[in-house]
């Protein structure tokens, strides 16, 4: 054993195929959830594919005083990934105190008992959105972070701004800030995926549930976009390599190979997609066809991104491996399961 992980958010979508993925590499995981947007379940389902039982913590982490209990508890802990957030972009802008308070307290207090309880290593989830529209594509590291089009994407600016400056102020802390683009698909077990509360925002969730008849028909939000269909185009990454992307963040922390006390990487694929190529694309791989149709844009869409994602190549050795076709196969077989699992 290569020692304890801290996975806050651990029972959501990407912390929970994280937590396998860092099992798979020799960790104990320690699960920590909240459960505002996942539930119990999920721990049934990581212990069953990974054959033991992780440990969980129901801790919110804006309680300071039950996350330093859990640090003084576990003892073995060497690094933290930090997945707890809030993230319908939607929901921000009707409710930006939930959303400031929940996303930047969190992080803070994070930020405050690393050091107390001796953990160097962070890895953060950050976003693609920090780009807005980018000036150049594919998007590298250094452009420019544009104005946030919602309080969720400020609270990821303000996060990644917070991480520079407690590191700069002297803080033991070293951290990997990784900007995931578009995270689809569920793991090839469909025992764990994304579980969306009520009525979808994101693409793939509302694709799936179309295709197989609790929606009746999928929004496509935009033809007259500026590209080769019109339709929005965006970098899909696959839930199991985004999850590794983090595994292999947390072995360079671990190895102390960091060559800045921060460091940001794009986790992408490097291909971009339109919506409409998706949904194609979604037909061909499940032979399930997708009652959609065209409507007006949604307001706060970027028109177009995807990554470069040579820097995580090249520094990290981690390039995204799944193809869409199994990517959207997996979504696919992930909703069956909810279905006879009687969940949704
Ligand atoms: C947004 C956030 C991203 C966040 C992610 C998960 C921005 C710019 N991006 O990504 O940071 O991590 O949500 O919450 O804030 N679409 C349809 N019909 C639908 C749903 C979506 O056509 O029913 C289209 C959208 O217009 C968009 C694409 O599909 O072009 C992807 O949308 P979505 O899955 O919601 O993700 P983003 O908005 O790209």
């Amino acid at each position: 054993m290569k020692g304890q992980i801290l996975v806050t958010g651990g029972t959501g979508y990407i912390g929970s195929h994280t937590a396998v993925e860092l099992h798979n590499a020799g960790y104990e995981v320690i699960l920590v959830d909240n459960l505002s947007n996942s539930t119990i379940e999920v721990v049934d389902n990581v212990a069953h594919l990974i054959g033991k039982r992780p440990h969980f913590e129901q801790v919110d982490c804006l309680d300071y005083a039950a996350m330093d209990a859990l640090f003084t508890k576990y003892t073995g802990i060497r690094a933290v990934i930090h997945f707890a957030a809030f993230k319908a972009v939607g929901e921000s802008v009707d409710q930006p105190l939930k959303y400031y308070r929940n996303n930047l307290i969190s992080l803070i207090n994070l930020l405050e008992l690393m050091p107390k309880h001796g953990v160097k290593g962070l890895v953060f989830s950050s976003s693609c959105t920090v780009y807005g529209q980018p000036d150049v594509l594919p998007v590298t590291e250094d452009a420019p972070v544009k104005h946030a089009e919602s309080p969720y994407g400020n609270t990821k600016q303000i996060n990644e701004e917070i991480i520079y400056d407690t590191v700069r102020s002297g803080a033991p802390i070293r951290a990997i800030l990784l900007r995931y683009f578009n995270p689809i698909g569920a793991h090839p077990s469909a025992l764990i995926g994304e579980l969306p509360n009520g009525v979808p925002q994101n693409l793939i969730p509302y694709l799936t549930q179309t295709a197989i008849g609790i929606r009746e028909c999928l929004n496509v939000f935009g033809d007259d976009y500026h590209t080769p269909d019109g339709s929005c185009i965006r970098d899909f990454i696959n839930v199991v390599d985004l999850a590794k992307a983090h595994v292999v963040a947390i072995e360079r922390q671990l190895a102390d190979k960091q060559s800045e006390p921060v460091e940001v990487f794009n986790v992408g694929t490097g291909r971009g997609l339109s919506v409409l190529e998706l949904i194609q694309a979604f037909e061909r791989a499940t032979g399930v066809p997708l009652n959609y149709k065209i409507v007006g844009r949604r307001a706060g869409d970027i028109e177009q991104v995807w990554a470069n994602p040579d820097k995580a190549n090249k520094v990290l050795g981690w390039q995204a491996e799944t193809s869409i076709d199994d990517t959207l196969r997996s979504a696919w077989n992930w909703q069956l399961n909810l279905r006879e699992r009687g969940i949704q």
